[in-house]
């Protein structure tokens, strides 16, 4: 209801005071009275330290129940960016399930939900028993999804390899930035192109998206990653960027390739991981079926929802500290 082309800019704070219940009361020069809590000041304060939240172990010191319990998983996911749960039934669709504890699924072109299964014709190569590299899902779209959950179906034991590969690229990334400021630089200026044009499939597909691959904050932090090889298209930038994008591109990658921070695991049948898909590469050893079966079952979540719940939750059972970096695209 407020025109704001309409406030006197000059009017100025006459008087302040501070009640009972720690409120401030402000007295202006135009004869309003504006109500603020402190607690409202002290989060939003334009001077306080930016600190990125450590890496923590909220589920482990957790020992709530229900919602409670609920909440500090999402606490995890948001904080660590990968969680995996052991146990959960392996029947169709339960990946979905749990999913929608948190938000519908977010369709994409290959569904509700996926089965990754080795198949003669594969209209994608997560569905062969090939070397999967470093990746991050539909980063061609412009709404690539924050959340994949992949749900271990069967995994028989005669299968050999198929070990999952996590890295948090984020720690890549800050690394990166140190050891060369000027291809990081480039790699957050300079856009890669990500494509996916696929006709020969029952829906055709023809997506299309430039963005950089490292994404800042107007604070210079990085607040995601655009990482897929497999799905880049041809740079379309000006011709003085194409050779310092390719310099910078080829140490990024050696980077991710040598990293330390290299997570590898053999999912069981039960295991149903869940990352962050903006922060969290993720890959597969090449496998052997040797006669067996490795069905590995996902989906995917959108992040504003997740970033929704988490809010919701925390507001909701009374636990007011406050939660950054939710999702990555913001800091409060
Ligand atoms: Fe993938």
């Amino acid at each position: 209801m407020i025109d704001v082309s309409a406030i006197d800019p000059s009017i100025q704070v006459m008087e302040v005071r501070l009640t009972d219940s720690d409120d401030l009361i402000l007295q202006w020069s135009d004869n309003h009275i504006g109500e603020i809590p402190l607690d409202f000041l002290r989060l939003y304060c334009y001077e306080q330290p930016n600190s990125t939240p450590e890496l923590s172990t909220y589920f482990s010191k957790a020992s709530f129940m229900g919602l409670v319990l609920f909440l500090a998983w999402l606490k995890y996911i948001n904080t660590a960016g990968v969680c995996i749960l052991k146990n959960v039934p392996t029947e169709d669709q339960t990946v979905t399930k749990v999913a929608e504890l948190i938000s519908p699924v977010q369709k994409s072109i290959y569904g509700t939900s996926f089965d990754v299964v080795s198949t003669p014709n594969p209209i994608n190569v997560a569905y062969s028993s090939a070397h999967l590299d470093f990746h991050m899902d539909l980063i061609y779209y412009e709404s690539a999804p924050g959340l994949q959950l992949l749900h271990c179906m069967r995994f028989d034991s005669c299968v050999e390899g198929g070990e999952s590969l996590l890295l948090d690229i984020f720690h890549v990334a800050e690394n990166f930035r140190r050891s060369y400021p000027v291809e990081f630089h480039t790699l957050s200026r300079v856009p890669a192109t990500f494509q996916k044009i696929h006709y020969e499939r029952e829906s055709p597909v023809h997506m299309i998206y430039q963005k950089p691959h490292i994404m800042l904050n107007h604070r210079h932090e990085i607040v995601s990653i655009n990482w897929a090889p497999a799905f880049e298209g041809p740079l379309s930038v000006d011709p003085e960027d194409v050779e310092l994008y390719y310099e910078a591109y080829h140490k990024f990658a050696a980077a991710i390739q040598n990293s330390p921070a290299i997570i590898e695991l053999k999912m069981k049948p039960g295991d149903l991981m869940i990352f962050n898909n903006r922060r969290i590469l993720h890959g597969r050893k090449e496998f052997n079926l040797n006669g067996g079966v490795r069905h590995l079952q996902g989906c995917y979540v959108n992040i504003d929802e997740f970033k929704s719940k988490v809010y919701v939750l925390s507001n909701q059972l009374g636990d007011k500290e406050p939660i950054k970096r939710v999702g990555n695209q913001c800091w409060f």
